[in-house]
């Protein structure tokens, strides 16, 4: 179904990101690898061209930390495919504990500014019928934010101010008690791009979606989890299958092909 499909996932060199390139090449997608560690990117691909055999991988590099690396993705990749992106996932993410400043910085750089940067950088150069899939947790839930979080992040209407709002860290917030606080508002942050940008990325034909893998056994989710890599990517794999304005797949937060409350 994803026959010459152009897909680029970022974060693609390991865990979930790794497992969904692996479906991507098996329906002969051509696989865009967007990785910041060139060296277990090139590592990956060949592993991947030597146990799937079908397909087509382009190694691209990307640091979600680093706004420079982004544009020059975007402009290579524009310049060098003769087709629009069909669909861009933003996968990578880090998960960090704590709620200090330092940390609080990261982890929305990587989890949300980065994410976001790109999305908005390359929504000019797709094409109607192209879709946006943004990886998202369980733990994006407002439910796992504080009332204070929560309000700064519905209370917003465009992406600046949800910026503007959730910049700082506010050292005082209940968030601080919370397990893995930082990664929850950052996942939160990203679930309220995708409702604030769905409707105009709509008007140009483009689906934006959040989706979450569930709990998976990689670097980041552990070795007690129920889920393997796999499933979870199979979770993403839906959207990616079904994202698209004309069928009303978008500006959804989906688990499974089932949707998700916020
Ligand atoms: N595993 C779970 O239980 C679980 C649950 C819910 C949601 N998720 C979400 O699923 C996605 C994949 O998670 P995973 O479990 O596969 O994690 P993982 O095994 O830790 O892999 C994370 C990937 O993100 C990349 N990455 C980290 N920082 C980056 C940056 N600054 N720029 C670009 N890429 C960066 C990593 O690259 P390096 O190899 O260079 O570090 C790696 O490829 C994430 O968005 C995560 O939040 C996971």
């Amino acid at each position: 179904m994803l026959s010459g499909k152009s897909i680029l996932i970022t974060g693609s060199n390991r865990g979930i990101g790794f497992e969904l390139s692996r479906m991507i090449l098996h329906q002969e997608g051509k696989l865009l690898m967007a990785c910041r560690d060139m060296r277990a990117g090139q590592e990956a691909a060949d592993a991947l061209k030597k146990d799937v055999r079908k397909g087509d991988i382009t190694l691209k590099y990307m640091d979600y930390t680093r706004p420079e690396t982004l544009s020059a993705l975007v402009k290579d990749v524009s310049e060098e495919m003769k087709q629009p992106l069909d669909c861009l996932v933003n996968n990578g993410a880090i998960i960090g504990n704590g709620w200090d400043k330092e940390t609080y910085d990261l982890t929305l750089r990587t989890n949300f500014k980065g994410p976001l940067e790109l999305t908005t950088e390359f929504a000019p150069h797709m094409a109607p019928g192209s879709s946006i899939v943004q990886v998202s947790s369980g733990f994006g839930e407002l439910s796992y934010c504080s009332e204070g979080y929560r309000e700064r992040i519905t209370s917003a209407k465009t992406l600046d101010q949800l910026w503007d709002q959730c910049k700082e860290i506010d050292v005082s917030s209940s968030m601080a008690s919370e397990n893995k606080p930082c990664y929850k508002v950052s996942k939160a942050m990203l679930n309220q791009s995708v409702r604030i940008q769905a409707p105009k990325l709509a008007e140009c034909g483009i689906a934006c979606n959040a989706v979450t893998p569930g709990w998976c056994r990689t670097r980041m989710g552990g070795p007690e989890a129920p889920r393997s890599a796999a499933q979870g990517a199979e979770s993403i794999l839906w959207v990616i299958l079904n994202g698209s304005v004309a069928s009303g797949v978008t500006g959804g937060f989906w688990k499974d092909g089932q949707p998700k409350d916020w």
